[in-house]
């Protein structure tokens, strides 16, 4: 059972392989929050918080004879407001008489094989029939606010889930100013919070700072989870590092505004509060209806980043994405977006599928500029139909051309925007949110549709199925080029505008699932500008998300480096794109960029056309290696070797998990001259083992000493441990962004 109440102690514990969770209703009703962390067996955690007098934190009222256990400093399950604890509110829940408070009292729990959904929006599922919900029933009596806190246990993969749902009970109506998913109070300290920043093609820096007294916010407004924010955060001790030291994941399943505050108080103590932004947020909530939070997914490891990080790995592929392609082999595809931009032809497509197709790629995907008036990024975005005349025959005549050559064929679409110019805008203005009377603000000369309308999600999701439908397309890409501003929508009462960023993300979910579930067979991929939208709600949808629009591979090893905390390998789209790269102008080894975008989901985005021929007979190698070792890094434990941000190379592997090869991956993006050979400890292999070194794809000159084990046998070969514990010595690598890649086998 990873779910026990003990009757006596009243406490409720969630144990996974790994870790502890507990809570106790305590003798006044209330649900403390004890203990996350390390497992620990047959323990009731109560004692960690004696009862002692704060000047001003007041106490609970009926018992005002036991001073000292207050509101304000009791580790909370979940907050109300405005009854005693001045830390951050879960619930900011507003009467008709307009007064604002809410205390929670413990009404039952159930304990119930399987995982809670939560209704309207994606959340983890149980794949392999390991999981069990705990739900508690809390009310605040004065409102009849009823409060369930739902739990989701993974016992053996180590998580986690939180959500929550507030249904009225009363008779009159309830405003919801704020509702966050979860608060998790954490003793100790001090704790140090890793964040992913960022901008449009610089997604996911990785920021670590330690946490001092005060309020630090990780925060979206934008109505999407953001290349500026991502929700996903990690709390982890000073002395943390890849390998060792307490860490916390605390990863919303939400891609919409989203905040997570961590306010460390004047005692000390850590409170974690995520959820829905609550800025601009309001929510009317009549007599018997339920507000659903979105949900969150929590880790605790005491081994470190590397160990987090592979568990989310694991879990968003087996319990968060829901394709069928989650575990699929992912086709090598030639992207045509840097290479024509809009201005192409049938002929010139063609032409791209037809030098791919000689270098084994799979799948030739036609991005933006095949529909309505669309041949430059002002117009006809809302036009879902093909452009017949710039298609010269139509998209099947095209896909057919495309599927001759032995390529699958894949095609852009952005459903929930419009520009003014288009014949969809001039039938329906009023389907774009715009705020009355004023000018909205245009970005990339589009605005948003408003999804909040189940008209507008019908005829999106009535165009987007039958382009599928009538057309042999076997992947899509679904971008999403700019945020909400002039939220306003004009089927919305005034008391519910408050709604429209939570209500636009449900209908995102909505049209997601219709449009995902009637094309099984259709890969997805999620794009927003690039990584506009990384989070884990998104990979409910799309097994894949293209990362950013900065396909430079220097920039890039930041960028997957970051984004590799959180998420997949097999979710990271990467491409090798044409140099001077389109982003920065930088000029980087084909090999490199090569290494860089096999970290991911892996294909091209240039003209092959004008590749000299010596750079195709690398991209033939390139595809071909990516065959070779594509099992290894999307089903292989990952690990990153080292922080590109803080030193002149990076490096990364991957292990399969027999520990019966591995891969290292190595870029240098700082050539220094008389450098000492870098010396390489490995991770995650048999110590016990024998290594054999094998395939070594390197962009830059090798080094006599590396040709040394390729004359020598013995050389070749190393004990699991002897890489672990003493390092392998790398080639010397020369010029400008050289790189390399070793392949490792066990004997
Ligand atoms: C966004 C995407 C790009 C490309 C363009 C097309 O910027 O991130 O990859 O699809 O839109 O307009």
């Amino acid at each position: 059972m990873s779910i026990v109440f003990h009757e006596p102690m009243k406490t409720l514990t969630l144990h996974t392989v790994h870790t502890t969770y507990q809570m106790q209703i305590d003798l006044h009703g209330r649900l403390q929050h004890l203990y996350y962390g390390r497992r620990v067996e047959g323990a009731c955690m109560a004692g960690l918080y004696p009862a002692i007098d704060h000047g001003l934190s007041p106490d609970y009222y009926p018992h005002r004879q036991t001073r000292g256990y207050s509101p304000d400093v009791r580790p909370q399950e979940y907050t109300g407001c405005n009854t005693g604890d001045f830390r951050l509110s879960s619930v900011v829940v507003r009467a008709q008489d307009g007064a604002c408070g809410a205390d929670f009292i413990y009404e039952s729990h159930s304990i119930s094989d399987g995982k809670y959904a939560v209704e309207g929006m994606p959340s983890a599922f149980d794949r392999d029939g390991e999981a069990q919900t705990l739900s508690v029933v809390l009310r605040d009596p004065v409102t009849k606010l009823r409060l369930e806190l739902l739990y989701g246990v993974y016992e053996k993969q180590d998580i986690i889930t939180r959500a929550a749902r507030l249904t009225n009970d009363s008779d009159s109506s309830l405003i919801l100013d704020k509702v966050m998913t979860l608060n998790l109070d954490m003793p100790c300290g001090p704790w140090e919070l890793i964040h992913f920043h960022g901008r449009h093609e610089m997604e996911c820096q990785t920021d670590r700072v330690a946490l001092t007294n005060g309020i630090r916010t990780v925060s979206s407004r934008r109505g999407a989870s953001s290349h500026h924010h991502n929700p996903f955060v990690i709390l982890c001790a000073p002395t943390a590092t890849e390998e060792t030291g307490d860490c916390f994941g605390i990863m919303p399943v939400y891609s919409g505004s989203h905040r997570t505050d961590i306010e460390v108080d004047y005692n000390g103590m850590t409170r974690v509060s995520s959820g829905i932004h609550d800025e601009m947020f309001s929510w009317l909530l009549e007599p018997g209806d339920t507000f659903h939070t979105p949900e969150a997914l929590l880790t605790f490891t005491h081994e470190g980043l590397g160990c987090l990080s592979r568990r989310y790995h694991r879990f968003i592929r087996s319990s968060i994405i829901r394709s069928r392609f989650a575990y699929a082999e992912r086709p090598v595809l030639i992207n045509n977006w840097e290479a024509t931009y809009f201005d192409f032809t049938p002929d010139k497509i063609v032409a791209i599928a037809k030098e791919a197709a000689s270098m084994g790629i799979d799948m030739l995907v036609l991005d933006d500029g095949w529909f309505g008036s669309r041949d430059d990024d002002n117009r006809g975005l809302g036009d879902w139909f093909v452009n017949e005349t710039k298609l010269e025959g139509g998209l099947s005549r095209l896909i057919e051309r495309i599927n001759a050559l032995g390529l699958r064929f894949g095609l852009w679409f952005e459903p929930e925007m419009v520009n003014e110019d288009s014949d969809l805008y001039r039938a329906h203005p009023d389907w774009a949110l715009t705020l009355p009377g004023r000018q909205p603000a245009m970005g990339r000369n589009q605005l948003v549709l408003d999804l909040t309308r189940d008209d507008v999600i019908d005829y999106l999701t009535e165009r987007l199925c039958s382009i599928l439908s009538e057309h042999h397309i076997e992947y899509v890409k679904w971008d999403m080029n700019r945020n909400i501003s002039d939220a306003y929508s004009r089927l919305l009462s005034a008391e519910r505008q408050g709604e429209i960023f939570h209500r636009y993300i449900l209908g995102v979910y909505k049209l997601l699932d219709r449009v995902t579930s009637a094309f099984p067979d259709v890969l997805f991929e999620g794009c927003a500008s690039g990584g506009g939208r990384f989070d884990a709600g998104m990979l409910a949808y799309f097994p894949q998300i293209w990362t950013s629009d900065d396909t430079d591979a220097v920039e890039r090893l930041t960028i997957q480096h970051g984004t590799s905390f959180g998420y997949p390998i097999s979710s990271m789209g990467a491409h090798v794109s044409a140099c001077p790269n389109h982003q920065t102008s930088r000029t980087v080894p084909i090999w490199t960029r090569a290494i860089v975008a096999m970290s991911g989901t892996f294909g091209y985005e240039l003209d092959p056309s004008r590749l000299s021929e010596a750079d195709k007979a690398d991209v033939r190698e390139q595809v071909a290696c990516f065959k070779r070792h594509r099992n290894l890094i999307h089903n292989g434990d990952y690990y990153r070797l080292c922080d590109p941000q803080k030193s002149d190379f990076s490096a990364w592997q991957f292990v399969s998990e027999s520990m019966d090869e591995a891969l290292l991956c190595y870029v240098q993006p700082r050539t220094r001259a008389n450098a000492q050979p870098v010396l390489m400890r490995l991770r995650g292999l048999d110590q016990d083992a024998r290594y054999r070194l094998g395939a070594l794809y390197t962009a830059g000159t090798k080094d006599r000493f590396w040709n040394r084990y390729e004359l020598n046998e013995e050389c070749c070969v190393f004990t699991g441990a002897q890489l672990m514990y003493a390092g392998l010595a790398l080639p010397r690598v020369y010029g400008d962004c050289p790189g390399l890649m070793v392949h490792l086998v066990r004997e």
